[in-house]
């Protein structure tokens, strides 16, 4: 199945975390602190198919206000896809980042309400966080590291790659070598001569080029 994060197509299978759906596909959700329900950087608002997805978890349940939570937020680190069905989620950085580009003086005002609201959890985030040290939600010093240093390798991996958007560099992903997923044209000479059609497959534009193809046998149409 499919969900859709921040307009982008993700696969996923019921019993995905929706963070662990997000971040193969650079699905924009933040997760400072690895996905251990400490940053709330992961907020999401579930505009479809909020009742495929699991039960409000004791986190959510300390740190989101009550408003948060009547307008659709989860913790995309605490919240599982139960069943398949259309899920749509808008990430709450993904919000600001729209904002800021569209409509900047509505800024202000958004940060005030989010800070508000984490005001108003203040206490109950703080108690959910001193009760950590078993159960459920006990958190282990190694792996929290592990997954706080993943988390800031990829946040750094995402700044590079936009940046090298920005300035024009291509990506690997963008070269021609690594588009030919199909098995075809592995041959970087041979990919000079040829082009990528709308279905995303190479083409082969030379009789000399398919000729070649031929003879291995992988002839891309
Ligand atoms: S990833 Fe940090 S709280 Fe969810």
């Amino acid at each position: 199945m499919n969900i859709t994060i921040n307009d982008r197509e993700c696969s996923a299978q019921v019993g995905d975390r929706l963070l662990d759906v997000a971040r193969p596909h650079q699905g924009h959700i933040g997760y400072f602190c690895g996905g251990n329900a400490i940053c709330q950087t992961c907020y999401v608002r579930v505009l479809e198919g909020a009742e495929l997805l699991s039960p409000m978890s004791d986190a959510e349940k300390a740190m989101l206000s009550d408003r948060l939570i009547k307008e659709g937020t989860r913790m995309a680190c605490q919240t599982l896809i139960e069943k398949p069905g259309k899920i749509t989620i808008l990430s709450e950085v993904e919000a600001a980042k729209r904002m800021t580009l569209e409509n900047p003086l509505q800024l202000p005002a958004y940060m005030g309400k989010m800070g508000w609201e984490s005001a108003v959890k203040f206490t109950d985030t703080i108690a959910f966080q001193a009760r950590r040290e078993q159960g459920e939600y006990a958190l282990e010093a190694t792996q929290l590291l592990h997954d706080v240093a993943v988390a800031i390798s990829d946040a750094v991996q995402l700044i590079f790659d936009a940046l090298q958007s920005a300035f024009g560099v291509k990506r690997p992903a963008d070269k021609p070598e690594e588009r030919a997923g199909n098995g075809c044209c592995r041959d970087a000479a041979l990919l000079a001569k040829t082009v990528t059609g709308d279905n995303g497959h190479t083409r082969i534009v030379s009789a000399e080029v398919l000729q070649l193809h031929q003879e291995r046998g992988a002839v891309c149409n």
